[in-house]
């Protein structure tokens, strides 16, 4: 487009210089010229109050049409707002196809603002979370979702985390999440887990059931094993070989149905029974000299540094089966001689096992899988050492049930530092008499 302001300047100077030549002849060319300056300015100032007025009503009147410059400000004006308009159209537009979308959704979705205040939830979110819109907006979600580990889990901020626990309408399960978005909001996705737990439950109880199953036989073969090789018979000397094998491998079936069953528990257990203050000193003592048995001719060295008046609120069973996996894991996968140890202390952060060796390490991508069942970094040598593959995933379990968690660091070569994190307040210093607080 051609611009205006050639147009614009040659008006101006036309119409001072015909000011000026009408003041020449009259005698006086500086008044003319200056009484052409004023009135050109006083109709721009007209033509200003125009627009100031026109853009005062809101552009709800006709649009003045004046040539040139002002012309083509009103024409600029006038583009940019029609543009304004189709842009707000538009996101309304895309903001209604959204909200159809979350209306549309299983899940239940809810907005809410820096205050865990709900600005907006869809109708799945009434059915599984019971949020009804529009009256429960502008109120905090957790008086209206009040289950202690959802309120727990929103007062963590942790985008990562997930939360389950049981819909406050119909008693199924959900999983929940929250997405942080924009300045401090958060989208809240809650989603049914039922057919996934109903799964679960089905797997959990097929290797329990299996394990069950399979326990009573095995522990008759073992027994008329140990019987037959005890007797002195002349058969069973003669396939004394053999019979010791056999022997050994039942007794390793046995070890991983125990192992398959103590999971299970740990899995079906929803309901916890309380915790009792657990003498964990004593029993890291006990786990040292089940370890030097384990180590017999190998004659690694246990040390235990364990604070002695530090005891923790937990489950004596589980803890003893996590802690006595850590050790003999160490034990087992360090060379004969070297030592293992043990450390039990409480600092600001929490409470916490460690169990470091100085063995054979293990290389950084096994390190992720290391909690799954069954996961080996050699399956072949560590059936050898007598491992079942699921003692780490019988202490991660432990450990969520104590709400803790396993670190595990370690180097290919210089070894491996085994670290059971609990929280600080399941801390119960012993008393004088020996008893827990
Ligand atoms: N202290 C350790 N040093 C080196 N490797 C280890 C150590 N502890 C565990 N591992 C590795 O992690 C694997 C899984 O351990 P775990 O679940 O206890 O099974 P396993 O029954 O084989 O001991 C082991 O097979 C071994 O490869
Ligand atoms: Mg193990």
């Amino acid at each position: 487009m051609q611009s205006p302001w050639p147009g614009a300047l040659w008006r101006t100077l036309l119409i001072l210089a015909a000011a000026a030549g009408l003041g020449w002849q009259a005698g006086h060319p500086a008044p003319g010229l200056a009484l052409g300056a004023t009135l050109l300015c006083g109709w721009h100032l007209w033509r200003l109050s125009r627009l100031e007025r026109w853009l005062r009503d809101g552009c709800r009147r006709r649009r003045p049409q004046p040539d040139g410059i002002w012309g083509e400000i009103y024409y600029h004006l006038q583009r940019r707002r029609q543009r304004r308009r189709d842009d707000t159209r538009r996101y309304i537009d895309t903001l209604r196809q959204f909200q159809e979308a979350a209306r549309a959704m299983p899940d239940a979705t809810v907005v809410l603002d820096d205050a865990d205040t709900v600005l907006w939830s869809n109708p799945a979110a009434e059915d599984l979370l019971g949020l009804r819109s529009p009256q429960d907006l502008g109120t905090r979600i957790t008086y209206l979702v009040r289950h202690p580990s959802f309120v727990a889990f929103l007062g963590r901020r942790d985008a990562q985390a997930v939360c389950d626990f049981p819909s406050p309408v119909g008693g199924q399960p959900l999983s929940v999440r929250a997405i942080p978005y924009g300045e401090a909001n958060r989208l809240l996705i809650a989603s049914d887990v039922s057919r996934v737990h109903r799964l679960e439950q089905v797997r959990r109880d097929f290797v329990a059931n299996v394990s069950h199953e399979l326990r009573t036989p095995l522990t008759v073969i073992g027994g008329y094993l140990e019987t037959l090789l005890d007797s002195g018979d002349a058969c069973a000397v003669k396939w004394q070989q053999p019979l010791r094998s056999m022997q050994h491998q039942s007794a390793r079936m046995l070890h991983i149905i125990e192992d398959l069953l103590m999971l299970a528990k740990l899995e079906g257990q929803q309901e916890r029974l309380p915790p009792r203050p657990v003498a964990v000193p004593g029993m890291l003592a006990a786990i040292a000299e089940d370890a030097i048995a384990l180590s017999g001719e190998q004659q690694h060295t246990v040390r235990v540094d364990a604070d002695p008046a530090l005891w923790l609120c937990g489950h004596e069973q589980e803890l003893r089966s996590a802690f006595s996996n850590l050790v003999f894991n160490a034990i087992r996968h360090t060379p004969a001689g070297r030592h293992v140890d043990i450390r039990w202390h409480a600092d600001a952060r929490g409470v916490h096992l460690e169990v470091i060796d100085n063995g054979d390490g293990i290389a950084p991508h096994h390190l992720p899988r290391l909690t799954e069942r069954f996961y080996r970094v050699d399956r072949g040598r560590n059936r050898e050492r007598g491992g079942t593959g699921l003692g780490l995933a019988i202490v991660k379990h432990v450990m969520s049930r104590h709400g803790g968690q396993l670190r595990i660091a370690s180097t290919v070569g210089a070894g491996s530092r085994f670290a059971c994190d609990f929280p600080a307040e399941l801390a119960c210093p012993r008393t004088s008499g020996g008893r827990a607080a």
